[in-house]
């Protein structure tokens, strides 16, 4: 199933003037939202940012306005140009019974989807915040071991003469410390606020591997078996810390739901044009009529401490901004697959 909701009236088609800072925030916005189809964004300036952002999302650019507002599909003219002459100019051209929102009331609605795109990025980082809360036991033991052997290592240097095995025991040290610094280095980069947008080729393979190493800090793999079926090369272009988030965040659910262990089995497919990852455990399963309710934020059915609910809305929404699609299957008592499709390209 698509974890989209489903439509009861026809969308409404909106016309966007302008592709700057404005025109694309609310490009980003409104093309996510199935009740609006956007029929097309025009403006001025060909090098508008907004302009090659509506290609990639194969959203019409139009290069005379007044083609815009001549089509006869739109109901809606957004305008934020900022041009003081353009609220005149749509008075006149625009047909009767369409719609323009211009001047303050279209800067009100601008003002709304930035506060809404920076509470988003504020949602993701404060729902992986919360998990890494929960990697305190793990990281604490993963520490304390190699933080035991550099102890008992110096405490026989204190009293050993040999010089070659002083020499032997400062490497074992040297790589113990290494070994700790590692840790903090995945977990600082996890926790780090991504970057909005920061795009990369990103090798999904590898990323499963680093989610699996940050994942076992969240969750006891206790009685787990883990099993890889990858694809070779499998790249997609994308977020590379947002795709780690999504994929740590599928990984706990998947451990989670398989209290008295299990197989999780982690399988990445090269398609013809999109790269599928699945995640499947052998857990409780989920029944069906919840498959909608579980990517709504704040529905869980963990014990505080342990869910916040915001994982799979958060990964749904990371997905879509990547175009990119979810889907699960599941049956209750038999485990759960989740999964995801990226396009292998850019769209163009
Ligand atoms: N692999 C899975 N197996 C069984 N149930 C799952 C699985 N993944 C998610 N769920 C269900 O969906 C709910 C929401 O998941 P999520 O949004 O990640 O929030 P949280 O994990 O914080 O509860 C979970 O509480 C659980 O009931
Ligand atoms: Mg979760």
């Amino acid at each position: 199933m698509r974890a989209t909701r489903p439509l009861h009236t026809p969308p409404t088609k909106v016309a966007i003037l302008g592709a700057g800072r404005g025109g694309t925030a609310l490009l980003d916005l409104l093309h996510q939202i199935p009740a609006i189809d956007i029929v097309g964004i025009s403006d001025r300036d060909p090098r508008a940012p907004g302009l090659q952002r509506a290609r990639d999302l194969h959203i019409p650019v139009v290069d005379q306005i007044d083609d815009l507002l001549q089509n006869h599909h739109t109901q809606l003219v957004l305008d934020v140009t900022g041009d003081p002459t353009m609220d005149q100019r749509l008075r006149r051209e625009v047909r009767s019974g369409v719609d323009v929102l211009s001047g303050s009331a279209s800067r009100v609605v601008w003002e709304l989807v930035q506060h809404e795109s920076a509470l988003q990025a504020e949602l993701l980082h404060a729902e992986k915040l919360a998990g890494i809360g929960s990697f305190a036991a793990g990281i604490a033991h993963d520490i304390n071991n190699p933080l035991q052997l550099i102890l008992g290592l110096a405490e026989n240097l204190a009293e050993e003469t040999d010089l070659h095995t002083v020499h032997e025991q400062a490497r074992e040290i040297i790589d113990a410390v290494k070994r700790t610094t590692a840790i903090c280095r995945d977990l600082t980069s996890y926790a780090r606020r991504s970057a909005a947008h920061q795009q990369s080729l990103v090798d999904v393979n590898t990323k499963l591997d680093d989610a699996l190493k940050i994942a076992r800090y969240a969750v006891a793999f206790q009685d787990i078996e883990v099993v890889k079926l990858y694809a070779p090369d499998a790249t997609i272009p994308g977020n590379p810390d947002e795709l780690l988030h999504v994929f740590v965040n599928l990984i706990t659910n998947a451990v989670q739901a398989m209290e008295r262990g299990g197989t999780l089995t982690l399988r990445t497919m090269i398609q013809e044009t999109v790269v599928s990852v699945q995640v499947s455990d052998t857990g409780c399963g989920i029944p069906p009529d919840l498959f909608n309710e579980i990517f709504e934020p704040f529905f869980t059915t963990k014990p505080p401490g342990k869910g916040t609910g915001l994982g799979l809305y958060n990964i749904k929404h990371v997905i879509h901004q990547m175009h990119g699609t979810i889907a699960v299957t599941s049956d209750v008592g038999v485990g759960s697959t989740f999964t995801i499709a990226l396009p292998r390209t850019t769209p163009v």
